[in-house]
This record gives C-alpha cells, structure tokens and sequence, in this order.
C-alpha cells in the first residue's frame, strides 16, 4: 500500500484569505490540496468556483485535488481545466455520461476519480473502476464540512480495496468527511491511501504535530 497523503480541504480554510490558507498546508509540506465545488443542486450548499482555483493557481505547486458535487458536473470540465485543476473527481449519482465524462477529463490532461455517497452501493462504480485515477468513498454526506465520520462506509471501503487488490488496479483509494487521526486510521486499516481532512486540519493547534502523528499511520 501506498503511504499515506494527507489531503487538507480548503473549504475548512478562511474564506477571506484563500492564498493564505493554501499557504499553511505548503508550511508543512503538504503536496496535495482538496478543493470542495458545490452547486445547491446535487448538494444544499454553494462554495466556489472555477474563478478561485483560477485565482490561486499562481500562488501554489499543489495538485490541485477537485471535487464536483455537482448535478451536472460534464457542464463544467473544461472551465476547472483550464483553471489549474490536476484531478478532477465527479459523482456517481447523477445521471450523465460518466465514462465520457472521465475520458474528458484525461483528454485535457487531468486525472480523474469517481465519488461515491455514503448510501451509493460499491457495485455501482464497477462499470468505470478500470479507467480512474482515485476512488472517492464519502465517509459523511457531501455538503458541509465538520460532519461527523460515518463507520457504516468501512465495508465498502473495504470492498473497494478489495477489488482493487484482486484486480490489479493502480487507482488511488481516498476518504472525504470527518477524518482526524482515530478515522485515518480505521480507514487506513481498511484500506484508503489518502486521506481529505477540513476541520481536523485547519483547526488543528499545532499542524506540524498533526502532520507528524498522520504520517506514523505508516
Ligand atoms: C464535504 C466535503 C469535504 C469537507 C470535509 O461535502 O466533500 O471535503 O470539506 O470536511 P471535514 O474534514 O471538516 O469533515
Ligand atoms: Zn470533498
């Protein structure tokens, strides 16, 4: 298994300095970033868009990790390509053309990954498993930030990884909602590799010390 990569979500920065809040994950010396693309549709909140990553594309090495929750996310591919975007996750939720979605995606030089909800079973992303980077699992419902964890997902976490072993796959396994150090590692245990934290990032006291104790999930 990979080691494990913490994933800071900017939506848990502060909202009036963005470019600040990117620049403590560089600190201590994160390389991944979690961007959070809500449209009040798929999910009942709005958070920024593609004019952000755009914005702070400039200021930042980080790969840019961008998660659309959106109805229709196949609207909005190129816009978050064109801004900088290095991976782009879509929903398997709504109805659209996902594979053409994600072969989309990689043709404009993007990884992609396909997200599951909580309630979504592990089947329903067997039909793309083969053609994506990462696999999201949703330990909370998408929407809001400083949910808490959902231990009911750690089966099909678990199933995923499964798969992925059996199947000689090389995609990325990561877990999205209510990740501090305890669910790291219970999600570690079955089998994620990286590992979106908000709140428990951004409001940890000493970042560098929680850096330090993720990174011992080994
Ligand atoms: C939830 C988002 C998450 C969120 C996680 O809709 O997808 O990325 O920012 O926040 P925490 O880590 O606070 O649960
Ligand atoms: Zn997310």
């Amino acid at each position: 298994m990979p080691p494990p990569l913490l994933c800071p979500s900017l939506l848990a920065g502060d909202h009036a300095n963005l470019a600040g809040s990117v620049r403590l994950v560089e600190e201590v010396r994160l390389t991944w970033l979690h961007l959070d693309i809500m449209d009040g549709h798929f999910v009942p909140n709005l958070s920024f868009g593609p004019q952000t990553l755009a914005a702070l594309r400039p200021h930042t090495q980080l790969f840019f990790d961008t998660h659309l929750m959106l109805d229709e996310p196949h609207r909005y591919i190129e816009p978050f390509a064109k801004a900088g975007a290095n991976l782009i996750s879509i929903h398997i939720e709504p109805a659209f053309d996902h594979a053409g979605t994600l072969a989309r995606i990689r043709s404009l030089g993007c990884q992609c990954g396909i997200v599951l909800n909580p309630g979504t079973p592990a089947d329903a992303i067997l039909p793309v498993l083969d053609r994506v980077d990462l696999v999201l699992v949703m330990t909370v419902q998408p929407g809001f930030g400083g949910q808490p964890f959902r231990r009911d997902v750690l089966p099909k976490l678990q199933q995923i990884a499964d798969w992925r072993r059996e199947r000689r796959l090389g995609f990325r396994l990561e877990v999205d909602g209510g990740i501090d150090l305890a669910t790291a590692a219970e999600c570690r245990a079955a089998g994620a590799d990286t590992f979106v934290a908000g709140t428990s990032f951004f409001r940890a006291p000493d970042r560098s010390k929680f850096v330090a104790e993720f990174a011992r999930l080994g």
